[in-house]
């Protein structure tokens, strides 16, 4: 049996990490350590809960102690790690717990992972999980490569690119086996409805207006959220140790037309008639240093790998509206409470 350490199980990404590997490898024992923050739901995971190789353990990765002390308790043969805070607008508000969970997070676990495999290095496995956006902003023509230069824009993309730096330097300094992946914007079931298209299908849900930052002419690369977590199932298995892989699925939408067709997806799902949705499209304040573009060349991990996105954007998008309309308690159960204050803060109503 092997035990494998996913962190931040219970978000978005995370839990789709975490069911496939809970169900694909009856040979792990899968521990999902995840501190529960307003992004964290384990309601994500009631499928899973039971299976005899999963196990859940509620711990801040900012905690030091916490984490050398299940380190000392477990040792792991390798590590996904995903906790992060991801939101760049809450990184405008208030970049601290950004600084924290992601870079001095990161850097706790490097040191506990140190710490326990320092015997038998080469067999262990630490793969971090980043983003597209430590590159910066691309105008219009290019994509960003695995050589392309860091240049983050905001208070997030600054602390996801100081958590990559630290992994590559205990690579480089200590020899920990680290691999490293940077992904574009994902879309699917269980995204939390801060994020654009979990709030746009939630605010046309309820007939509220569809706040458009700027003129809604920047453009993101967007990939099924299942695609990425067979990505991260490839890169952790076959992946080269020290190396960078991009994940994407060359589908750049610019957000007017994207929200566009969410409208008439969503007309059509919900019986309404025909631009109805369309009418609810504001216009508002622009984000703060708003990266204009994010395109990622994926040939890497497609051409070493053998990774493709599985599903057409078209399809992914009927598949993530169905699911928000069908688990409407779930979006109910999320958007009481503290995100209501959120709201209120972020969209001023
Ligand atoms: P998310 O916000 O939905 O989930 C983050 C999870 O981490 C939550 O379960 C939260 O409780 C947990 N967490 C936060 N702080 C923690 C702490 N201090 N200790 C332990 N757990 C903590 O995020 P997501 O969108 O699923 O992103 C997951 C990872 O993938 C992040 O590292 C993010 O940077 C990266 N990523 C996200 C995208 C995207 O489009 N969402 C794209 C590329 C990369
Ligand atoms: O590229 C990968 C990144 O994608 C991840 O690392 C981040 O964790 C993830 O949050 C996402 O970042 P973005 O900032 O691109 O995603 P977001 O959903 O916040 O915004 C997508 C686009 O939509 C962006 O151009 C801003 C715009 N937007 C967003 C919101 C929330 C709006 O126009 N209005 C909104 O209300």
């Amino acid at each position: 049996m092997k035990k494998l350490l996913i962190t931040g199980g219970a978000g978005f990404i995370g839990s789709h990490v975490v069911r496939l590997f809970v169900n694909k490898y009856k040979d792990y024992q899968v521990y999902n350590l995840d501190k529960l923050t307003y992004a964290g739901n384990l309601e994500n995971l009631r499928d899973v809960e039971n299976a005899d190789n999963y196990h859940f353990l509620k711990i801040d990765i900012v905690d030091e102690e916490a984490v050398f002390k299940l380190f000392s308790e477990h040792r792991f043969d390798g590590i996904i790690h995903l906790a992060a805070e991801s939101h760049v607008d809450r990184s405008i508000a208030n970049p601290m717990e950004f600084i924290y969970t992601n870079i001095v997070g990161t850097v706790n676990l490097l040191n506990a992972a140190r710490q326990s495999w320092k015997d038998d290095m080469d067999q262990h496995l630490f793969y971090h999980v980043s983003t597209d956006e430590v590159y910066g902003s691309l105008d219009d023509g290019g994509y960003f490569t695995e050589e392309t230069p860091y240049d983050p824009q905001s208070p997030y993309s600054a602390s996801k690119a100081g958590s990559d730096h630290f992994v590559r330097a205990y690579h480089n300094t200590y020899g920990l086996p680290v691999v490293i992946s940077n992904c574009s914007n994902n879309y699917g079931p269980n995204q939390f409805p801060e994020k654009l298209l979990p709030l746009f299908i939630n605010n046309i849900r309820n007939n509220k207006p569809l706040p458009v930052y700027g003129k809604g002419d920047n453009v993101r690369d967007w990939l099924f959220v299942v695609d990425h977590a067979r990505a991260i199932d490839d890169i952790y298995h076959k992946g080269k140790v020290g190396e960078t892989y991009n994940i994407g699925g060359f589908n750049e939408w610019k957000n007017l037309d994207l929200i566009k067709l969410l409208c008439k997806v969503m007309d059509n799902k919900l019986g309404r008639e025909a631009g109805s949705s369309e009418k609810l499209i504001t216009y508002v304040k622009d984000r703060a240093g708003h990266d204009l573009r994010y395109a990622i060349d994926a040939n890497k991990i497609m051409h070493e790998l053998g990774w493709q996105p599985s599903l057409q954007f078209e399809e992914g998008l009927e598949k993530t509206v169905d699911w928000y309309l069908s688990n409407q308690t779930w979006l109910d159960n999320v958007t009481s409470g503290a995100y209501q204050q959120y709201y209120e803060v972020q969209y001023g109503e």
